[in-house]
């Protein structure tokens, strides 16, 4: 077994952030090695200087021994390091080809030879049993398929060191399972393979070492073999994590959200969802559960204004409010968690303050007339940075210069800690860390025990048992039946997969 990669002594400053602190990581030849630690530790960061975004302020790196100086991805990928973003960088309107072939020269240069090009891809699609056609559009590509995409631009440019940050947070279970498989297959080849991810289970089934970082430092370097879940959290939070959640008995009361026979379309035009009838009610978490893709974000854009509704209606407190316009549903107390939060969470180039007050900026106590009451938002700014533990130097640093997971906790609390009748969260604790996960979820259980309506809709099916009193199942836009966490979980797979509720009995 030989190294295949050394970081020594890496340091990083931010203007007052230090994010990596005399960092040593080493990589052996061929293995698989899991980066982990809370949010804000740094991991995101030390891939970044490795991919050549970011110049170390001391340190140094060793590729097979040799010493090597990365001042750019350019200068990375000479060195067969190649890296897959949390946030895919494909262009939808070009084909598969074209997006891989990009930037890079051909061979008859300076003419690009597509035809060429195509026949390496399908090569090499074939010989790592991606099934992906070169001549596709990527905007008609699933998430996975995106993803697979990405791996195989990474290796058609050579890559033999391939990190992956946060791979998993956007694919469904069954799509976890496949990239793993593909991975396992790259890394017997000889790939080397660097995977960040906050999900202890994938790191105990698929990782052969991993490292924790903790405030910007290794606190520990283990063969899988020797550690197990609860000290990985402990060397990353500090403490153990419980996943079971105390609840107040289930206590439904008035009916808050009712969806008759809801139908709408999707951005393709096609019936997206087709006559959904849904309650919830005060003091009730209904879980919407599913398989990526079959209706939960058409789902909610509809319920939030997003998306036309072209038959059935939407009832929130009794009041007719489909097809209003987002912004008068927003101040019918709705709060929404969305998919996306780079899309529709926040604006990266504002600061936490202009993020978190942007709803409620204009509304007492925040203003009185047009005069904004300074105090009065930035003791809530300040507050919420404290309670959900956002890790920023102020409240006037920029959001893109937050990690991943504290972006997602600024949306988090922004929400929750409104006025709220109905709470709408989509995939919550997306890109969180265990603790900040086990902190939304009791959140989420508060929201519901203080007499709210909660629909949450997430991909995760322990997050859906764990919080839910009751699920519904989605599937072709349609639901398959309402069962309660106590389903049988055989069940529920039979349900996802499109058999209705009374032919599962
Ligand atoms: N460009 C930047 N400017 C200023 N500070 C930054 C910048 N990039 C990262 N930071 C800070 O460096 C620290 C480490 O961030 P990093 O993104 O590496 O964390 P992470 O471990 O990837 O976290 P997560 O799990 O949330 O993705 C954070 O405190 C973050 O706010
Ligand atoms: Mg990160």
């Amino acid at each position: 077994m030989s190294t295949k990669l050394q970081m020594k002594n890496i340091c990083k400053y931010f203007p007052e952030v230090v994010a990596n602190k005399n960092v040593d990581l080493e990589v052996i030849k061929g293995e698989i090695h899991a980066l982990l630690g809370e949010n804000g530790a740094g991991k995101t960061t030390l891939m970044n200087i490795l991919y050549g975004l970011y110049s170390p302020n001391a340190g140094e790196i060793y590729l097979d021994g040799q010493k090597v100086l990365i001042d750019s991805p350019r200068a990375a990928i000479r060195l067969g390091i190649g890296m897959v973003h949390q946030h895919f960088m494909l262009i939808p309107s070009l084909t598969a080809v074209e997006n891989v072939i990009l930037g890079m020269k051909s061979a008859k240069s300076p003419r690009l030879d597509l035809q060429e090009a195509a026949a390496r891809f399908s090569s090499l699609a074939k010989q790592y049993g991606f099934n992906i056609q070169p001549w596709v559009k990527v905007s008609t590509l699933t998430v996975g398929q995106q993803q697979r995409l990405e791996i195989l631009k990474a290796l058609i440019r050579g890559a033999d060191l391939l990190i992956l940050d946060e791979p998993t947070a956007v694919l469904t279970p069954q799509e976890v399972d496949g990239l793993f498989i593909m991975l396992k297959k790259l890394a017997i080849k000889g790939h080397t393979i660097i995977l960040i991810t906050h999900k202890l289970k994938e790191v105990m089934s698929f990782s052969d070492r991993i490292t924790v970082l903790r405030g910007g430092s290794v606190v520990a370097t283990l063969k899988k073999e020797d550690t197990n879940p609860e000290e990985l959290s402990k060397f990353m939070v500090g403490r153990e994590i419980i996943e079971e959640y105390a609840k107040a008995s289930y206590n439904p009361q008035d009916l808050v959200l009712e969806l008759n026979k809801l139908s709408c379309n999707s951005d393709r035009g096609l019936e997206a969802l087709k006559g959904i009838d849904l309650q919830v009610h005060k003091g009730e978490i209904l879980g919407i559960c599913g398989v990526d893709g079959n209706g939960q974000t058409e789902l909610v854009d509809c319920i939030t204004g997003l998306t036309r509704v072209t038959n059935g209606e939407i009832l929130l407190n009794g009041e007719n409010i489909t097809n209003m316009h987002p912004r008068e549903i927003i101040d019918r107390n709705v709060s929404h968690i969305p998919e996306d939060r780079h899309k529709r969470g926040v604006v990266l180039a504002m600061n936490l303050i202009e993020n978190i007050m942007m709803m409620d900026y204009y509304k007492p106590p925040y203003a009185k007339g047009i005069v904004l009451q300074w105090k009065k938002i930035e003791s809530r700014v300040d507050n919420l940075i404290n309670d959900y533990q956002v890790k920023t130097p102020s409240s006037k640093e920029i959001m893109n210069n937050l990690s991943g997971g504290n972006q997602q906790k600024v949306v988090l609390g922004r929400e929750m800690t409104r006025d709220l009748d109905l709470l709408i969260a989509m995939h919550p604790a997306r890109g969180l860390d265990v603790g900040a996960t086990e902190y939304i979820h009791k959140k989420i259980i508060e929201v519901r025990d203080d007499a709210k309506a909660v629909l949450l809709i997430s991909t995760e099916l322990d997050e859906i048992l764990a919080l839910s009193d009751k699920i519904a199942v989605i599937y072709g836009g349609e639901i398959m039946g309402i069962v309660t966490p106590q389903v049988q979980i055989h069940e529920l797979g039979l349900m996802m997969a499109g058999a209705k509720k009374n032919q599962t009995n």
